[in-house]
């Protein structure tokens, strides 16, 4: 292995935009997630579910359950692959805030549910699994902090919305709160690999970037059920998830002192299939078509 001394040096000197902060403050709002879960536990008596309920966040908490062990995993992975040794610190604490989510949604699906997740919905694995298993750090950071992350917490934001369970909701606070942390990494760390990029990786990158959101659109019709079932409105829902990552992007440009004009295409392009998943309309059959054909070239 080779010791980078000189960006340790750099580390040491730069005081400006050091994602080590993350990690501290990490610390400092570390939970306990049994103590936290047992106290909610306490406080919140047993839960009465109607069966299209309980199916609903059955079907909602497994995407999410298995989403935080991704990000477990690519945090993890992105510790070891990142040079820059404030990133490296961040991820970490991202790695251990995974797990806990994971470990903790496990127990209340099996205590409050009577629930062991298996299989995910294709449509959910398709997304996870390109962030996962891609070995680019730039479509990691870009697909797990700036499109994952934000989706998790529109996800937990209408939950606690629903108000279907008060103890999910009180303990998606603390879900919530970690996640708005992780989306720092993304927005310092993405601006110097992107402009590392040469013309022909940044296509890449972009058209990948719009490979993830259609899967993620189908994502979150595959829900579409389940959140009627909760009375939310999965158009708000998908409105909300795509203004979370448009803000995302637009910080992304102004941390990289450039206009937003590069993700320009690709709000279009989102809006563009949002109207044809959400707004299905016969006059507009052979455009639906077309831009369904678009999108099933790109999809590997
Ligand atoms: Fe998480
Ligand atoms: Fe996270």
């Amino acid at each position: 292995m080779i010791i980078p001394f000189d960006i340790y040096y750099q580390f040491l000197s730069d005081d400006q935009n050091k994602l080590d902060k993350v990690y501290h403050k990490g610390q400092d709002k570390i939970w306990n997630g049994k103590e936290v879960l047992d106290s909610l536990f306490e406080k919140h008596g047993d839960l009465d579910l109607s069966p299209e309920h309980s199916l609903a966040l059955k079907n909602i908490l497994s995407i999410i359950f298995w989403g935080e062990y991704v990000a477990w995993n690519v945090a993890s992975d992105l510790s070891s692959k990142l040079d820059d040794f404030g990133a490296k610190m961040a991820s970490v604490s991202q790695a251990h805030d995974e797990a806990r989510h994971f470990y903790v949604m496990g127990d209340y699906l099996k205590k409050r549910l009577d629930y062991r997740p298996k299989a995910m919905m294709p449509a959910a694995f398709r997304v996870l699994n390109g962030v996962g298993k891609t070995n680019n750090v730039a479509k990691k950071l870009l697909g797990m902090q700036l499109m994952v992350e934000p989706v998790a917490i529109t996800i937990f934001r209408f939950l606690r919305k629903s108000q279907v369970d008060p103890l999910l909701s009180e303990l998606l606070e603390y879900y919530e709160r970690d996640e708005a942390r992780h989306i720092a990494l993304g927005i310092k760390y993405l601006p110097n690999l992107i402009k590392k990029m040469n013309i022909l990786q940044l296509i890449d990158f972009v058209i990948w970037q719009i490979r993830m959101i259609n899967a993620e659109i189908e994502g979150l019709r595959s829900i579409e059920k389940d959140l009627i079932a909760l009375d939310l409105k999965p158009i708000e829902v998908f409105e909300f998830t795509e203004k979370k990552q448009v803000d995302c992007l637009k910080t992304l440009s102004a941390e990289m002192g450039v206009s937003d004009i590069l993700w320009r295409p690709v709000g279009r392009i989102i809006s563009f299939r949002k109207h044809l998943a959400f707004y299905p309309h016969k006059d507009h059959i052979f455009i639906r078509k077309f831009i369904n054909s678009f999108f099933e070239a790109i999809k590997k």
